[in-house]
């Protein structure tokens, strides 16, 4: 019987492996760890498979395998043509014969889930229009390292209902801290990531929804925005562009959450948009940070998933 796992979603984790997750990657952001850690991926080919464009996820997994002792190979959006040149299904049997893993940035998170049915390695989600765990544990990671912990935090997403926000909502709650999502009507994340995240909820962290970015970045201890037009919904950006209008987490936005709160984006951003030019050099950013700890969150995943002993 088949042992392996998936990363399709954060609930595919339990807090605990969040946790193990991230103390981890903090081990191996030790200056020596590359040359005298562990190999657990010695041996190993993983697959990126990756139907959108990426700078981030692609770089950070294909470094990081490396380091681990794998080898990895690319496959971008011009030769992969899931369920358009073949079958999600017939691409999942077949590259489970050359690889020990795939790992996969689709347009639909249906693809994912087929893939995951049909592959007899595993699957990890680098980023689908429903979620984007991978960058969760790196936020996780740069929120631990900057604040000293998690629990009994509080973090503030000004912006879209969109894959990034949903893997954050869900994830946070399992490992004590609050959530809120200051967006305008029609732009929340749906009630049913809401309900989930809340039952996922531990202690007494809030899953919260406001429609005021002022009020809702008040006591935040940190403030997250990402773009408002996410890739594919292109056609929508004008549209988009004038639902958000007040949205924008500038300086003046931190200074109503306080001097204590740290400023975080996945990036790329749309300067001009959800933040202004200069906004990730801010003295409360951490941004460059956070896309830095890409690199070893991944590492503990593909530890957890796919390492030897
Ligand atoms: N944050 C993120 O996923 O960046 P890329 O799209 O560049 O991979």
């Amino acid at each position: 019987m088949s042992t392996k796992r998936d990363l399709l979603s954060v609930t595919d984790l339990t807090a605990d492996e969040t946790r193990r997750i991230l103390d981890r990657a903090r081990e191996m952001k030790t200056p020596d760890f590359e040359t005298r850690g562990p190999k657990p991926l010695q041996g190993k080919n993983i697959a990126l498979l990756f139907e959108k464009p990426s700078l981030r996820t692609k770089a950070s997994f294909q470094v990081g395998i490396q380091q681990l002792g794998g080898f990895s190979f690319y496959m971008g959006p011009e030769e992969v043509g899931l369920g358009v040149r073949e079958p999600v299904s017939d691409v999942a049997r077949v590259l489970s014969g050359y690889v020990d893993g795939i790992v996969a940035r689709v347009n639909s998170h249906t693809s994912l889930e087929e893939l995951a049915v049909y592959s007899t390695v595993p699957v990890v989600n680098a980023l689908s229009d429903w979620e984007h765990p991978c960058q969760t544990m790196a936020d996780l990671l740069t929120i631990q390292e900057s604040k000293g912990k998690l629990e009994g935090l509080g973090l503030t997403f000004v912006g879209d209902g969109n894959n990034v926000s949903r893997s954050l909502c869900l994830a946070l709650p399992p490992v004590g801290m609050g959530f809120t999502i200051a967006a305008p009507p029609g732009y929340c994340l749906d009630d049913g990531s809401l309900d989930l995240a809340r039952n996922r909820a531990s202690g007494a962290s809030l899953v919260q929804t406001i429609i005021d970015p002022v009020l809702g970045v008040q006591g935040a201890d940190v403030v997250y925005t990402d773009a408002w037009t996410s890739m594919g919904q292109e056609a929508e950006s004008e549209v988009r562009r004038r639902a958000f209008q007040g949205y924008t987490v500038d300086a003046a936005l931190m200074e109503k959450a306080g001097p204590e709160a740290i400023f975080m984006h996945d990036m790329p951003v749309h300067y001009g948009e959800e933040a202004p030019t200069g906004m990730l050099e801010h003295p409360q950013s951490v941004a460059y940070a956070q896309a830095h700890n890409r690199l070893h969150a991944q590492k503990a995943v593909l530890e957890l998933l796919l390492g030897s002993g």
